[in-house]
């Protein structure tokens, strides 16, 4: 990367003061006895507060310290896209340019700050202040185009939203320039909360609608300090669940409300919880709070606004499995949040709420907030699982499932902030309350992430069921533009199969998205208007997944690579018709072949664009390269048929030379045409 500072000239001995030995040796006292390596992450995060970045010196000097080799913390390292191995300006400005930063504008944004900073993306400015990158999506797509900043010094992050025009760009960096940027914590928007309360702004209020629960908490005054929720009636219900109830009556409880799963998957959650086996313990409970689907921003608020309507949900669903550790593993991005969380379970813990003996009882229960460092995979419960063990995020093989073999062996509950925030409210209000709102299949509310080219983008908590076109229309206030229309709607965060203009009728459950050839996934609902082009959109949603694969089986690394480069020869001019047929091939060969689900997820949408949009890929096709012949892409077969004889498959190089791989016949037929 260009013009980044270097690293210290004198080199200081040890790289690992006494000052962060101590702060890594308390972290290490959070993770059960012999799992030291969890602490490679806090750990990784000092160094790199204190240099910038992790200087192999010091990762040397860690792998010491967690009974690791160098090349152990190395592979850690060169994993998260958040650990740097050299130090990036003071500011390490990440502008997001996902699909629903994208279509609000991200690109203008972008150009701005190059103008005015004189870098190219990747770039430091010459006095060392700024770096210029770009970013996946942050959990901020309500509040598009925005960008995320880092201060080297302090390892502190903050949101700078709502980035719409160049005057917007300027204030927020001269703000900066300033060394104004981090005076107070919270976000920043051009038009400010000038009181600097950290409320939300506009995007996270419900439209007037009620009823809300799990965000009827989150615009009070302090309504992520302990005092505020228990005037609320917080931890009345905690206390209650553990004075008179047993783990078995919870789980029965849970399991009759008919709790979804809310990261993605819709598994019922007091169905995994019963998967436990009898008595092993210990048993922990991990709240998945890396948030990082595309389009998808309701746990950070969750954690930022109401952090222990989350606790109190802990709470009772580690009582109920019988766990007394339970981790949050926050995404690395989520700073903010994860400063809200580690104050509210400090606040839990001197109340008495978490420890031994809680609420007079004899059951103990602690919680660590472990953060991540930047990798979407982790998203995946076993990924995640890895992770939080101090290993790279990637996925293992299922069965045994975590409930079975989880966190370090032993049976563990991965459950979303959203699926765990319901548990207080069931256990509260009761079945017969929690099932009169949404279907019978799908039952509840749902806060709904509405982003894209819409009005009032934000969060909507709503019950399951309610129609596509009343989210967007009556809640979301329809078009942001007069006089265009809808072209797509991802209605499940990014990963999801795209939903066309006449299926705006479609009820929000579950069952119904299914029914109309998509899932509801995180409840992430990206609308797209007709100003976008299908292929631009394509082409941004298979950078994020090529970018995000986490390389462990083939199909995803090399099929979204492919995809990527296909996509980005298309945008350039020089696509082929037969290119529309060469990635449904490449795709059919992700889904399903894949290690983990995020294979199919990282192709969901390409296959149902190319399905649905396809005359708007050859359109573009024919009008961008009329002879709609292009350059192809050039390949030399090597021939070795004891190897792969009777296959269809040859070694093949692309050109210039690469390295060798293996493809079908149909498909070098294909390139070849
Ligand atoms: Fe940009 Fe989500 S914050 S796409």
């Amino acid at each position: 990367m260009a013009n980044r500072p270097s690293a210290p000239s004198d080199p200081p001995e040890p790289w690992i003061t006494p000052e962060m030995r101590a702060e890594i040796d308390a972290w290490i006292r959070l993770y059960p006895e012999g799992r030291q390596r969890s602490a490679i992450l806090p750990a990784l995060y000092i160094i790199q507060r204190h240099y910038g970045y992790c200087p192999p010196q010091a990762q040397a000097e860690l792998a010491e310290i967690l009974d690791l080799t160098p090349a152990e913390v190395g592979e850690v390292v060169t994993f998260y896209t958040m650990l740097h191995q050299e130090p990036p300006g003071e500011y390490h400005i990440q502008v997001c340019t996902n699909v629903p930063c994208m279509v609000r504008g991200a690109s203008r944004c972008v150009e701005r700050l190059k103008e005015r900073l004189g870098v190219e993306e990747g770039q430091t400015t010459p006095d060392g202040r700024f770096t210029l990158d770009h970013a996946e999506c942050l959990g901020s797509c309500a509040t598009a185009p925005m960008a995320m900043v880092t201060e080297r010094s302090t390892g502190r992050i903050r949101y700078f939203e709502e980035l719409d025009s160049p005057e917007d760009v300027d204030r927020f960096l001269d703000l900066l320039a300033a060394g104004r940027g981090f005076t107070h914590l919270e976000r920043w928007t051009p038009d400010g909360d000038p009181d600097h309360t950290g409320r939300p702004a506009g995007p996270y209020r419900n439209g007037g609608m009620e009823p809300r629960f799990l965000l009827a908490r989150v615009n009070l005054p302090d309504s992520h300090r302990l005092a505020r929720y228990e005037a609320d009636g917080g931890y009345a219900t905690a206390r209650r669940v553990l004075q008179e109830m047993t783990p078995a009556q919870v789980v029965d409880q849970v399991k009759a409300s008919g709790i979804r799963g809310r990261g993605g998957a819709g598994f019922p959650t007091g169905v995994k919880w019963g998967f436990i086996p009898k008595d092993v313990y210990p048993r922990y409970l991990v709240v998945n709070a890396d948030e990082g689907e595309p389009g998808t921003f309701k746990d950070r608020i969750l954690m930022e606004y109401d952090p222990h309507q989350l606790i109190e949900g802990i709470i009772i669903s580690a009582y109920a499995i019988q766990a007394e550790q339970a981790f949050i593993y926050i995404r690395g991005e989520y700073y903010f949040a994860y400063e809200r969380l580690v104050q509210a379970v400090q606040e839990a813990r001197e109340k008495g709420y978490l420890g031994q003996g809680l609420f007079g009882t004899d059951v103990d229960l602690e919680i660590v907030v472990h953060r991540g460092a930047g990798s979407y995979e982790c998203g995946e419960e076993t990924a995640l699982l890895s992770s939080l063990e101090g290993y790279r995020g990637q996925p293992r093989l299922k069965p045994p499932f975590p409930a079975v073999e989880g966190l370090y062996g032993k049976p563990t509950i991965v459950n979303n902030v959203e699926s765990i925030a319901n548990v207080t409210h069931v256990m509260r209000h009761g079945v017969d309350w929690y099932r009169q709102f949404g279907t019978e299949q799908s039952p509840g509310m749902r806060i709904f992430c509405l982003s894209g080219n819409v009005k009032r983008p934000g969060v909507y908590e709503l019950p399951h069921g309610v129609p596509l076109r009343e989210l967007i229309e009556s809640y979301g206030g329809g078009l942001q533009q007069e006089g265009t229309a809808i072209k797509a709607v991802v209605p499940g965060g990014l990963s999801m199969k795209l939903l066309t203009p006449d299926q705006l009728d479609t009820p929000l459950d579950f069952e119904s998205v299914q029914a109309a050839g998509s899932l509801l996934g995180s409840a992430g609902v990206i609308v797209v208007d007709d100003r976008h082009s299908m292929v631009e959109v394509a082409r941004r949603t298979i950078h994020f997944y090529r970018h995000e694969s986490c390389g462990k089986c083939t199909p995803c690394r090399e099929g979204t690579a492919w995809l990527a480069k296909i996509l980005d020869r298309i945008a350039a001019g020089q696509g082929r018709t037969q290119d529309l047929e060469l990635m449904a091939w490449i795709a059919a060969n992700v889904t399903g072949k894949s290690f983990c689900p995020f294979g199919d997820a990282a192709v969901w949408g390409l296959q149902s664009n190319l399905a649905k949009y396809r005359d708007e890929f050859i359109r573009w096709i024919q009008e961008t390269n009329p002879a709609a012949e292009g350059p192809g892409i050039p390949i030399r077969p090597i021939y070795r048929p004891d190897v792969h004889q009777g296959s269809g498959l040859q070694e093949v190089q692309f050109e210039p030379r690469g390295e060798p791989i293996l493809l079908h016949d149909q498909v070098i037929d294909l390139l070849e045409e």
